[in-house]
Parts: C-alpha cells; structure tokens; sequence
C-alpha cells in the first residue's frame, strides 16, 4: 500500500513538473489574474439594460469569456474579493498588495492582472504603484459594460491587459490601467467620464502607450517613484492611517475640517478650488488642525495642472503640504502611507514631489 502510495505521489510531482517546464519550454509566460469584483464582473437583467449588478462573475467565469487568452500566458486565477468598487476598502487593500508582493517573489510568476471596479481604480492602483515591491508588470483592468451588454468591453480589455503585463516591454513602468486599447500609468490616473468605455485617461502627463495588435507599444515612462523604487512597505501593516478629504467651493465652511479632526483623522486633504486655494473660515480650521498634529495636505479639484507651492497660500508658515499634480484622491493614499513613516510637512512634501 504504502509503495503504492509512494509511487502516485511521484507520479503527482512529474506531472507537476512537466507542466510547469511545458509552460516554460512553449515561452508562455505565467499571469495570474487576481478578481475583485466590479462591472467587469457584472450582470445585467437585461443585454442593453443600464442597470446591472456589479462583483457577480467569478474569476473563471471571466476568464474562459476570452478566446485565446491561453495563448498569450498560462493564467492561473484566484478571486480576492467581488464588489463593487465603491465598497473599495483598506482590508482588500492590505490583502491585494501582500498577496501580489507574495505571488511576485516566485520566480515562475511573471506578472499580474487585477479586475477591479472603475470606480476606484485609480486609487487602488496608485496604492499598489506605491506598495508593490517588484518590476514584473502588474495591470489592472475594469470595463464600463457588465459581461451581458452588447459590446461588452471587458473580454477585450482583459485579453489587452494580460497581453501586457505578458511582454517583456512591461516590465519596470509601475503599476498601470489598460483599458480601450489604453496604457495608463497609475502616476495620473483619472475616470473621466460615467459611462464611455474611453473613461480613463492621464491628464497631465498622457497614456504610457497603446495595445496594438495584441501587443504594448509605449510612448512614455513615468518619471515617479513607484514599486521596486518605492519606500513604502505594507509588509507587517494591519491597518492604514484615516485620512479624509474635503472639498472647498463658494462659501464653504470649517464645519468638516474640524468634523474630520474631531473623528481622529490624522490627515486631511483638501479638494480645493483653482491652485488648491480654500476659503479664510476653512484654511484657519486646517492652521488648527496642524496645531493639533493632523497633516494637512492642500490638492485641487481641477482635473489638470498642480496645486502648487508658492503660490496664494504660503504653505510654509502653516505646516500646509502641497499636492502638486496628484489629485485629491491619490493624494489621500499617499498621505495615508506617508503617515506609515512620518507627520514632518517637509518629508511629506518631499514625498508629494518624488512620488
Ligand atoms: N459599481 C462600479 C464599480 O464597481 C461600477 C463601475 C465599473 O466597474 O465600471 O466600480
């Protein structure tokens, strides 16, 4: 019995082995594509119907919806969450950047697609830029249209997103979005539109290139700081500083400034109006707020251009951090991590600058 035992467990290992080197001798590379939900996973009741429930398909569903995805790379597929991105959380965060960090450190794993909500892609794949401790390519990529619609973009943006994270070429630009044919760095990622499959866009720096003829062809890299360069590490984290943005407009108060200081928040960024101004009532909230130890980090809601040092608002004299060209909603992740090392304004600025 027993040497029966022996011989089927070694067969199980030749098998394995054959395959892997199989894998390797046919020149496939090996992705893995990790699910967390979103319209990519959606299903609506109907196949033009704008409704549609999002995080619905499982991750093999996804996957055996794309011909001839496995002769681009042998995928291996696990599902680490399945919502709606608006529902994007710290807790998925955590687990996304150490089960990436875990898979990447095995040498026969030579990239990873990430499915994801639209909603807050940006973010999750500025904080993946900021976490992700290795050059292979990780890509993530949502659609606008649930998997029922008519023209469904999801199978095609998948196919386009494993196709890049497959090529050589891929290798050591920092985390990216490929959508629409789109390469996106996540540096100046933003949605810019509810419902176009086009959506996502760079708006200050450009695409990093285009998915051609199933192949990546980059026009640009990123001059920021990112992954294997970076200086943030989640290794040994359980939980993310609370950093809450606030938005400035005509007349606005200090009422969620010191809403968000009295909820122990230990950052604040402001959405603010033109080159990141605020008004009187809300900049003397946020001068208290650096009084009281809460980093306070001035972005604007502008799509593109910085808010900037030296400009109406003399940063320096409050202890006020300027955002330059990362927008509200990535500036909160970076402040969130930078808070991980440091609540010195100049460290953060330095940050704010390199990152
Ligand atoms: N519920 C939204 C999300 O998961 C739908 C948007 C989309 O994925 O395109 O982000």
């Amino acid at each position: 019995m027993k040497t029966r035992n022996l011989r089927s467990i070694c067969g199980m290992l030749i098998m394995a082995l054959l395959v892997s080197f199989t894998a390797a001798a046919q020149g496939k590379p090996t992705i893995y594509i990790l699910a967390t939900g979103g319209t990519i996973a959606g299903q609506g009741a109907t196949n033009i119907a704008a409704g549609y429930k999002a995080g619905v398909i499982t991750v093999d569903q996804l996957v055996n919806a794309v011909p001839g995805l496995d002769q681009v790379a042998t995928i291996k597929a696990e599902q680490v969450a399945n919502i709606g991105s608006q529902d994007m959380n710290d807790e998925v965060w955590l687990k996304l950047a150490k089960r990436v960090n875990e898979l990447l450190k095995q040498p026969d794993v030579d990239g990873i697609v990430i499915t994801h909500g639209t909603d807050t892609q940006e973010e999750t794949a500025y904080f993946l830029n900021l976490t992700v401790k290795s050059d292979k390519p990780v890509v993530l990529v949502g659609s606008m249209r649930p998997s029922t619609a008519i023209s469904a973009d999801g199978p095609r943006n998948i196919y386009t997103a494993v196709a890049c994270a497959a090529d050589k070429e891929s290798k050591g630009r920092g985390v990216m979005v490929v959508m629409d044919d789109k390469i996106l760095g996540a540096d100046d990622l933003t949605k810019t539109n509810t419902i176009y499959v086009e959506t996502f866009q760079n708006p200050n720096y450009g695409p990093l290139g285009i998915m051609y003829n199933g192949k990546p062809v980059y026009s640009r890299t990123t001059l920021k700081r990112h992954t294997y360069n970076s200086e943030f590490d989640v290794t040994n984290l359980t939980a993310l500083p609370r950093v809450e943005i606030v938005l400035s407009y005509s007349n606005a108060t200090d009422l969620f400034i010191h809403s968000a200081v009295n909820a122990g928040a230990k950052g604040i960024v402001t959405a603010g109006v033109g080159n990141g101004n605020v008004t009187t009532l809300m900049q003397n909230a946020m001068a208290e707020a650096v009084k009281k130890g809460v980093a306070v980090v001035r972005s604007s809601r502008i799509m593109t251009g910085p808010a900037a040092q030296w400009d109406e608002i003399d940063d320096d004299k409050y202890g006020f951090t300027a955002s330059w060209f990362i927008n509200p909603y990535r500036a909160r992740v970076l402040l969130m991590l930078a808070l991980t090392k440091t609540n010195d304004y100049k460290e953060i600025q330095r940050m704010f600058v390199e990152y």
